[in-house]
């Protein structure tokens, strides 16, 4: 079994495998001349081979633990009936205001429309070796809920807060719905080659202790509860959630990701029983290369010894330095356990 998964089942390596959130992406020239080719963004996920090619490349260039198909958090929702295009910030035409427009929301069950996907996975799992862990993914469903009601990134959220505490049964609804249909959707990435799957709640950080458990926690409990049979580890990733901890404690998955706001080793103490991944911050790998290998050394230092995966807090940056990442990935390459 390759590192990545013994990390997330908590057994012994060597060193601690790695891999980066946006690892394909803006910051790579070949991504950026991938892109070029294709078009659009939306396109590039549409079309198997290309989606296949832009999840290839970091692992081509850096030899990273663990590759993560090509797609975004938001593509599953457009066969429910959302209308999505990027420019590059995601726009949603109708958006979900009511529980008029919930209603009009189709959880395509078994899971169809998203079928490039599964050839997308299918396409990368035959090209990779036994060496590199293949993720499927998902956007939790306060995430999801978050874009479907505000239409786009939101830096205050008041849209959505304001749904959910005047509608709080209708928002419960809304966001049961997504766990219930991500379930199912990283169902059929685990049938067609994902090894593992990653959960990204990259907005749970905006939400008061009391809110993300109703908002966030509920309805992420209720989706690993609906996945625990797939036999993969989940990887619940926090951005944010330093002040969830102790909620994150008995979440019901192996593995949660953190940002740059926690000291692992502390997060360790406090999350016994998951294994752990994350987390220097992206902006870290702005700065001279040496600064980045002090940084990545110090961080895998605080971090377990055991059931540890090394990544960034949170996706890379576009304006990110190809040497930066490189600077970064090296290091956690060379390192090893005693
Ligand atoms: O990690 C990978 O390399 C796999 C691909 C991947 C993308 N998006 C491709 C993408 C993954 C795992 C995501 C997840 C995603 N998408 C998240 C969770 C991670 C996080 O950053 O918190 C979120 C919140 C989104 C929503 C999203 N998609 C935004 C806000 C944007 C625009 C801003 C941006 O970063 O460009 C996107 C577009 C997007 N998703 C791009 C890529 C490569 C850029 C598209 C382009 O080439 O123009």
């Amino acid at each position: 079994m390759n590192r990545f998964l013994r990390a997330c089942r908590r057994e012994t390596v060597d060193r601690p495998p790695v891999w980066v959130m946006r690892q394909a992406g803006r910051y790579l020239p070949e991504y950026r001349e991938l892109r070029h080719r294709a078009g659009d963004f939306l396109t590039m996920c549409r079309t198997p081979s290309i989606a296949a090619e832009a999840t290839l490349q970091p692992i081509r260039r850096f030899g990273l633990d663990a590759a993560i198909v090509f797609s975004d958090i938001l593509t599953p929702l457009v066969p429910m009936g959302v209308e999505l295009s990027f420019s590059p910030a995601p726009h949603i035409a109708n958006p979900v205001r009511c529980a008029g427009d919930l209603d009009r929301l189709r959880p395509p069950a078994p899971w169809r429309g998203t079928e490039f996907l599964d050839e997308a996975l299918a396409l990368v799992s035959a090209s990779l070796d036994d060496d590199t862990a293949l993720l499927g993914f998902c956007g939790a469903p306060w995430t999801l809920a978050s874009y479907l009601v505000e239409g786009t990134t939101s830096r205050s959220f008041t849209r959505v807060k304001s749904f959910a505490l005047h509608e709080p049964e209708v928002f419960d609804r809304l966001v049961d719905t997504l766990a219930d249909a991500m379930a199912d959707y990283l169902r059929t990435q685990v049938e067609h080659g994902a090894q593992a799957v990653q959960i990204f709640d990259s907005w749970v950080g905006a939400l008061a202790i009391e809110d993300a458990r109703r908002w966030a926690l509920r309805p992420a409990r209720r989706l690993l509860a609906a996945t625990a049979g797939l036999g993969v580890p989940r990887i619940y990733y926090a951005h944010g959630g330093a002040h969830l901890l102790h909620d994150l404690a008995d979440l019901p998955c192996e593995v949660i990701g953190l940002d740059w706001r926690v000291d692992l080793g502390r997060a360790a103490l406090a999350l016994p029983g998951h294994a752990l991944q994350g987390n220097l911050d992206p902006g870290a790998l702005m700065g001279p290369d040496d600064e980045i290998r002090r940084r990545t050394l110090a961080m895998l230092a605080a971090a377990p010894r055991r059931g540890y995966i090394a990544n960034l807090g949170h996706g890379i940056t576009p304006e990110v330095p190809v040497h930066g990442m490189e600077a970064f990935v090296r290091t956690v390459q060379g390192y090893r356990y005693e």
